[in-house]
């Protein structure tokens, strides 16, 4: 059935049936394989989520011990690896040496091609233990410390907030972490996992399909607004001066950083739980980031909710973030080393029943123009 109407940003097209996960944006609805983030992000840890998923289901206790402690077999860096991350330039992105380390990880490994279900798993819990580990190495070696060997007596959170300080982290904040990358795990067809099925449609490795869907996630419309949220709240300044900052804004039409979502047209489910860690998290270190991020939410729910503009996931993640002690420049990167799961079950499905994407397009150029010989050109 040819589909000859344009459709910008494919916006409300189906471009495969998944059983991952299912969002209802008119009821502020998000589940995992059939189970609501709220249920998750209560009762479930990342690991456990990582495994559902994979595989469909939840874990039985076994299950579960086998694939947390062979993930924490594959934590470790190669020396190779550490030192690319050592002579990337400093000031480069976190989330640019980030999809330089994933291709170059994937180098090492030869069962990265025509894999069976085993090398699947490997290749799975390779990314998904390394992830967060290259992000944590590379910001200790941009400050000129030395690298930290992954710890294997800590969950993946646990493990990157130690990597990060080189200190024994904090239970409370591992496990708020935890919860964070819970949230951030997996979110049905947005662009980077579309970005990444349409590599795995080509029957390219799963390394090259989470680098090329890191590179979508690093845009500010995607992955990178919760920086640009808390540069936004401080240039706002105080709650004070939020309505007026607003109104100018909205008049410029300048787009509000951690707001709006082409499938949410309520509140992002996502948003409510972290605002509930940003204000408890905040009220105890005394940031008054979160009361102006609280003044703005009131305020651009005034003048943009009935157009279904509302808080998405990124307006108070990077509050949270910033109380855990995670550099601002990271807080995407915390978004990629979560959402490695949710771009991996994606591949797997994928490949399961592949079509390589290849859509079409309507030619609007010219035809049959003529070549003129450089001497002639004007
Ligand atoms: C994520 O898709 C996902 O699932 C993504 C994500 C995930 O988990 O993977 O949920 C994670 O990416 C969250 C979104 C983070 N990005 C931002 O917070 C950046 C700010 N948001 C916008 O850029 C925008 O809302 C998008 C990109 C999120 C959605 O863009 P759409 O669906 O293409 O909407 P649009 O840009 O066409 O906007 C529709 C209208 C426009 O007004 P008009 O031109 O029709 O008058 O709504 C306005 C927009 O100007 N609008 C906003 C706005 N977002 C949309 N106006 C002010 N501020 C905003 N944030």
């Amino acid at each position: 059935m040819a589909i000859t109407e344009i459709i910008p940003g494919l916006e409300g097209v189906p471009i495969a049936e998944s059983a991952i996960s299912r969002v209802d944006g008119q009821r502020s609805l998000l589940e995992y394989r059939g189970l609501s983030i709220e249920t998750l992000a209560e009762h479930s840890t990342f690991e456990e989520t990582c495994y559902m998923l994979l595989y469909g289901k939840l874990p039985t206790r076994t299950e579960l011990s086998d694939f947390a402690a062979d993930g924490t077999r594959h934590r470790r860096l190669k020396y190779r690896i550490v030192d690319l991350l050592k002579c990337l330039p400093e000031h480069g992105h976190p989330m640019e040496a980030l999809q330089a380390a994933v291709a170059a990880i994937g180098m090492f490994y030869p069962d990265r091609y025509n894999p069976n279900a085993a090398q699947k798993r490997l290749s799975c819990l390779r990314l998904i233990e390394k992830v967060p580990v290259v992000v944590a190495s590379f910001h200790r070696l941009r400050n000129g410390d030395d690298n930290v060997v992954p710890r294997r007596d800590l969950n993946i959170a646990g493990n990157f907030l130690y990597m990060l300080t080189g200190n024994e982290p904090d239970p409370q904040a591992t496990r708020i972490l935890d919860i964070c990358m819970i949230l951030h795990a997996e979110h049905t067809m947005n662009a980077s996992t579309f970005a990444g099925r349409v590599v795995a449609s080509t029957l390219a490795h799963p390394y090259c399909v989470v680098s090329s869907a890191l590179g979508a996630l690093s845009g500010p419309l995607h992955g990178g607004a919760n920086e640009q949220v808390l540069q936004m709240l401080e240039r706002i300044g105080s709650p004070e001066n939020a309505r007026a900052a607003l109104a100018r804004m909205v008049e410029t039409k300048e787009k509000i950083m951690g707001f709006g979502h082409r499938v949410y047209k309520t509140v992002d489910p996502r948003a409510k739980i972290l605002k509930k860690y940003a204000e408890d998290l905040c009220r105890r270190s005394g940031n008054k980031l979160y009361d102006i991020a609280a003044k703005v939410e009131e305020v651009a729910s005034e003048v943009l909710s009935d157009r279904g503009i509302c808080p998405n996931v990124d307006f108070y993640s990077g509050l949270v973030y910033a109380e855990l002690g995670i550099p601002r420049d990271c807080f995407t990167s915390v978004f990629a080393m979560a959402r490695v799961v949710g771009w991996l079950a994606h591949w797997l499905e994928q490949i399961e029943n592949n079509r390589i994407f290849r859509p079409t397009q309507r030619y609007v150029g010219k035809v049959g123009d003529a070549y003129v010989p450089i001497a002639d050109r004007r």
